[in-house]
Formats: C-alpha cells, sequence, structure tokens
C-alpha cells in the first residue's frame, strides 16, 4: 500500500467543499485548484472549467483514435458537516480509526474519485501510457443537482464524445463483495409554502375563526401517503417500470437481515410500501418523503400563536419510466385539491433527474463485472440503488453513452450523515479497481 495516496486523501478531504453554501464558495474553489494539481501530478492534463456555479475540473491524456475513450466522473463538492455535534472527530480535519478514514466527503465521493485518478497515476508511471483515452471529469455542483453539467455537456459535446462512462459513487452490499449497479432513483424536488394571517395571532383572540397554516399543511401532507405505504397521488405510478423477475431473483439472494437495517438506521421499526422487499422499496419503488417541515413557534416552552405560514420541503425519489416534471406537476394538482378553505398555497418547483437503468449483459457492463470479479475475487451483486446520480441519464441523452456504476461505499459510511468514513481498504481496492476496469476495456474494445 502505497502512503502517499492516503496522504493525497487526507489533503483532499481537508477542504470543506460543501457546494450548497455560498460562505464556502472560495474552499469549493481552492478544492477545484488541489485536484487540478493532483490531476497534472499523475501526469493527466488538467484544465479548470469556471461555470455559472462552482468549477468543473477535467483531466485528459493524449487520445489515439485506436482506443476506446473512457469519461470517468465523479464530484468534489460535499454535502454540509452538520448537525456538528453529533460528529467524534472534526469533519474537515480527517482521522483514521480501525481501518476508516473519517471526514465529511470521504465516501461521497472524494475517497472514489481519487482512487480512480491515482489508479490512473499509477498505469502511467508503470506504463507510460494508458490503455484508454481518458477524459477524467469532477464537478463541483452534484449535491446540489448538478445545475451547471449539463449545460457544460450541451456546450462541450464533441470535446467530451466518448464510449463509455465509469462512476463510483454507489454503494457496495458488503466488504469485499464487488457491486455492479445497473440503475439509480431518480429525484424531483419542490417546496411548498400554505399561507394564512398577514402576521401571527394570538391564538386565543382569533383560534376557530382563522384557517391555521401549519394545520392546514399538516393535511395536505398527510394526503400523500396511504396507511399502506403507498403514495396517494393520482397517476404517481401510471409510468412505473414493474421489477423483472430475475431482478426479483437476484435481490431476493442478498437481502439483508431486518435486524440490521434496524441497526444501520436505528429506526424503531421498518416500513414501507406493503407487498414488496425492503431491496425492492429501495431500489426500485418510488416514494414521496417530506425532508424537512416547518412554521409557528419552535422555542423552548409554549407560545399560543397561530403562525402566519407553514413550508415543507418535498422530494420524491423516482423510478424509470416516471418523467420529473409530470410528477411535480401531479403532485401539486393533488396538494391543491387537498388545500383546506382559508389558506393560500405557493410552490417553489427544485432540481429534479431522471432515474437511470441499463442492460447489465451489455458489452461495457460485462467488461465492469468482469473487472469488480479480477479486483474482489469473486462474482459481483448485481443491484439498483436508490440514490440518485441525476447526470448518469443525461450522460445517455446527450452523449449517448451507458455509466458503468462501481461503487466502493460500504453500508455503515454514513454518507450524509454524521461520522462519514471511507474504508481504505477500499481506498486501495479502488485504485486497483480502476487500473482493472481501464485494462478490461482496453483490451476488449
Ligand atoms: N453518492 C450519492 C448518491 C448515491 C448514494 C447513490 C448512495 C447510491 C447510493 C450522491 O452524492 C447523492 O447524494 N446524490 C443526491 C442527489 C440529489 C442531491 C440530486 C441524492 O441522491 O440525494
Ligand atoms: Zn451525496
Amino acid at each position: 500500500m502505497n502512503k502517499e495516496h492516503l496522504d493525497d486523501l487526507i489533503s483532499y478531504l481537508k477542504f470543506p467543499s460543501v457546494s450548497t453554501d455560498s460562505q464556502y464558495k472560495e474552499n469549493v474553489r481552492e478544492c477545484a485548484e488541489w485536484l487540478s494539481d493532483k490531476i497534472n501530478l499523475v501526469g493527466l492534463e488538467s484544465s479548470i472549467y469556471q461555470t455559472a456555479g462552482h468549477p468543473i475540473v477535467v483531466g485528459r491524456n493524449k487520445h489515439s483514435s485506436d482506443k476506446p475513450t473512457v469519461m470517468i466522473y465523479g464530484h468534489y463538492d460535499v454535502q454540509p458537516a452538520d448537525p456538528i455535534d453529533l460528529w467524534e472527530s472534526p469533519p474537515f480535519e480527517p482521522l483514521i480509526k480501525e481501518g476508516k478514514i473519517y471526514a465529511r466527503g470521504s465516501t461521497d465521493n472524494k475517497g472514489q474519485n481519487l482512487a480512480h485518478l491515482l489508479g490512473l497515476g499509477e498505469t502511467i508511471s508503470e506504463s507510460g501510457e494508458l490503455p484508454v483515452n481518458i477524459i477524467y471529469l469532477v464537478e463541483g455542483e452534484e449535491e446540489i443537482g448538478s445545475p451547471n453539467l449539463e449545460p457544460f455537456l450541451l456546450e462541450h459535446k464533441d470535446e467530451l464524445k466518448c464510449d463509455v462512462v465509469a462512476v463510483s459513487d454507489t454503494g457496495m452490499i458488503g466488504p469485499g463483495i464487488g457491486t455492479f449497479t445497473y440503475g439509480l432513483r431518480g429525484v424531483a424536488c419542490m417546496e411548498v409554502k400554505v399561507i394564512g394571517p398577514s402576521k401571527d395571532l394570538h391564538s386565543g383572540v382569533f383560534g376557530g375563526a382563522v384557517a391555521n397554516p401549519c394545520a392546514a399543511m399538516s393535511k395536505m401532507i398527510a394526503s400523500l401517503h396511504d396507511l399502506e405505504g403507498r403514495v396517494r397521488v393520482e397517476g404517481f405510478y401510471d409510468k412505473v417500470k414493474e421489477i423483472e423477475d430475475w431482478e426479483k431473483a437476484e435481490w431476493s439472494k442478498i437481502q439483508v437481515d431486518e435486524n440490521e437495517t434496524l441497526n444501520l438506521t436505528g429506526s424503531p421499526d421498518l416500513f414501507g410500501e406493503v407487498g414488496y422487499s425492503d431491496n425492492e422499496r429501495r431500489w426500485s419503488r418510488p416514494t414521496a418523503e417530506i425532508n424537512g417541515i416547518g412554521g409557528g413557534y419552535q422555542g423552548e416552552g409554549s407560545k399560543t400563536v397561530i403562525a402566519s405560514e407553514s413550508f415543507v420541503k418535498l422530494s420524491f425519489r423516482l423510478v424509470p419510466d416516471q418523467d420529473p416534471e409530470e410528477i411535480l406537476n401531479l403532485v401539486k394538482s393533488h396538494l391543491d385539491d387537498h388545500k383546506p378553505p382559508g389558506v393560500r398555497v405557493e410552490y417553489e418547483m427544485g432540481h429534479s433527474g431522471k432515474a437511470y437503468l441499463m442492460d447489465p449483459q451489455s458489452g461495457y457492463g460485462l467488461a465492469a463485472q468482469k473487472a469488480l470479479k479480477t479486483t474482489f475475487d469473486s462474482d459481483p451483486a448485481l443491484i439498483r440503488e436508490g440514490g440518485s446520480i441525476p447526470i448518469v441519464q443525461s450522460f445517455k441523452d446527450i452523449l449517448g453513452v451507458d455509466t458503468l456504476l462501481l461503487g466502493l461505499a460500504l453500508p455503515d459510511c454514513q454518507i450524509h450523515s454524521p461520522n462519514e468514513n471511507f474504508s481504505i481498504e477500499n481506498f486501495y481496492d479502488g485504485i486497483r479497481l480502476n487500473r482493472n476496469l481501464i485494462n478490461e476495456i482496453g483490451s476488449a474494445f
């Protein structure tokens, strides 16, 4: 194991490259510059592209027409670290403990995209060149829905022409079990405001005579699900692609024990759409989630008040072949229909991205599985994932290519949560996986 690789990871993780919070804008840029320097150091040529938001970093080798072109995609931005008091060590001071490195962004996604870069670097220093043409593209806005990457793909379509994309930003079903992800859920977000009186009112003086926005909002939100975990929005399931029999069979073989999921989540019980297994619910069924809810008095003690407004942040996980925009419109009509009298509703549509599904038995799919088999010395698991990487379907729509999802995140890596960590073994396995992948693709295509 090359110790310098771990030092590189530590340096990369020290940047608080939180994309959603403008207070970190400068840190995000510094992180992009560090990565760009690293790309040059491993022997690729790097460019930083400014966008309307955070920069996109692209590294390339010298391309030749007789080699296949592989784009490796990742993101150097991270989720906010809060709630900060629940971290056992500071989120941007990487700590190595019991074979894991703890820091925000360690798994999602710096550890995984750096593994690819270092793998390329090892091949270049050993062989002087790569067996494929590489476009190593790392963006700084994945965690906010990649608003500037799609325009970038359209603008640079010719330079970004490739045969396949490879991404390590998904999970492994367990330590040492290579996992090929052939599908992702999509996502669509919206914020809803329920507005009542023009100011907060005394709940004794006016209570019972004006509608309460928090109560109205509660009714609207409660209308989204039935008691069996199904989404009640009319038309929501119309375009949902049914799970194939082979997937059901494959996934039932790797279904983890219920207690393990209870342990991982700390939830008192599991709950989801009746008639589906846990894997099926998370990987192939759409959902309506309430991500945040607010309004009224939140301080200590009680305050007898009717708040003038309340809000909710909603997101919907989508599956093939649901259309994000269509779903947001259906939800809006549903909420309008369930609005109680006496309040007004305002909607703000947020970012969205389609679900992704590829044929795992395609030529590149098989090459990726071979590389996983070589790396982990056993047949890979075939899964879909519940999380979203919205740009993956845009790679298909704009560049016309499939994305090979070769994730290295372990079930207990705590992405988006306090104490996010990355297994150091997976970091080094990721470096080997990159080497095996480009060798496999270089020799097969
Ligand atoms: N790496 C995740 C996506 C992921 C997580 C895929 C686990 C599979 C398993 C990615 O960085 C992410 O968090 N995506 C966001 C996208 C959203 C902000 C548009 C997500 O899924 O919430
Ligand atoms: Zn993420």
